[in-house]
């Protein structure tokens, strides 16, 4: 417990399987005791700062409510409004802001921006999402995925889709949980290789595989749990059309999930774009949890400033 405290949420790396664990059990406790009315506020007095350079639903509503249910309070920073946006550095950013603040998250483009804050900061930074890492959604679909199946171990979960910042945080959440851990994308379109280098090392070390494929079907074949995410992710936008016809052939829809296991379970980190990476019938068919899952990102976040910012 003690061996979290302070530290920051930069990538699933940053954790043991223990750590993690720890974090998926206090959601679990967390999730409890938001349904039983029960007032809990270790984080009375505290202030986290959500820097927010990209567009957000779920993350923001999620950690300002969060931050508030456990006693503390969150403050919007849109990059746009802070000096940041003006050419401030990021290491006097996160000097100033440890003088004022009990933690920061961010959601930004580069992951070496998060690092950055975090190394010159002296508070707990908390990765809300970065072109290449997602660590807290992962969070919330693994508690999800524990709920509805009653464990992690041993399932597979498949990942469809770009090998950007979800295709990397699953894959490590996998790797760390004991799961076996497949994907496919076009080519060009895999996951970083070092990432996947780093990851198939842990997933050793746990007895499970990383299996990374252009073969849809193949990547499909015998999951537990289907994940997809949109083709063109923030920032992307100009290479929507572009990677519409690349990624065609790599649609979630019900031809591709005939080779799922009878019981998968269909999730998505949202916003979903229904009819490109995944069909209606899929989504909002009876294998999808994905509200669910969008709910967990509440406690799973919760649980996780508790397990860094508490006294
Ligand atoms: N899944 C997710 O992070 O959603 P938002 O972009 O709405 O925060
Ligand atoms: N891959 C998506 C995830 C959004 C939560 C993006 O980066 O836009």
């Amino acid at each position: 417990k003690d061996q979290l405290k302070g530290r920051s949420c930069l990538t699933l790396f940053d954790y043991t399987t223990e750590e993690l664990r720890y974090i998926l059990d206090l959601a679990k406790e967390i999730k409890q005791k938001q349904k039983n009315k029960e007032v809990y506020h270790p984080l009375k007095g505290k202030v986290l700062g959500m820097i927010f350079e990209k567009s957000s639903t779920r993350t923001r509503v999620s950690f300002e409510t969060g931050i508030y249910q456990l006693g503390g309070t969150g403050l919007f920073l849109s990059s746009k409004d802070l000096q940041l946006g003006r050419g401030e550095p990021i290491s006097d950013t996160a000097q100033v802001l440890s003088g004022y603040l009990d933690g920061i998250m961010i959601r930004t483009f580069k992951q070496s921006d998060v690092e950055a804050l975090a190394h010159y900061g002296s508070i707990p930074v908390i990765n809300g999402l970065t072109d290449d890492y997602h660590p807290c959604q992962v969070l919330a679909d693994l508690q999800t995925i524990e709920e509805v199946k009653g464990q992690l171990k041993g399932l597979t979960l498949t990942y469809i889709g770009d090998g950007n910042n979800m295709a990397h945080s699953l894959m490590v959440g996998a790797a760390k949980m004991g799961m076996h851990f497949k994907t496919a994308a076009p080519e060009g379109y895999l996951p970083n290789e070092d990432i996947v280098e780093k990851a198939k090392m842990i997933a050793e070390e746990n007895g499970v595989t990383i299996t990374v494929t252009t073969d849809p079907k193949e990547a499909m074949t015998g999951s537990d749990i289907v994940y997809t995410d949109v083709w063109a992710s923030m920032g992307q936008e100009s290479e929507q059309l572009k990677r519409e016809a690349l990624f065609k052939d790599y649609q979630v829809n019900e031809d591709l999930v005939s080779h799922a296991k009878d019981d998968y379970l269909f999730l998505h980190c949202l916003p979903a774009h229904r009819g490109e990476e995944v069909t209606t019938d899929v989504i909002d068919g009876k294998h999808s949890v994905i509200f669910q899952e969008a709910e967990n990102r509440l406690h799973a976040q919760k649980a996780l400033m508790v397990a860094l910012m508490a006294d």
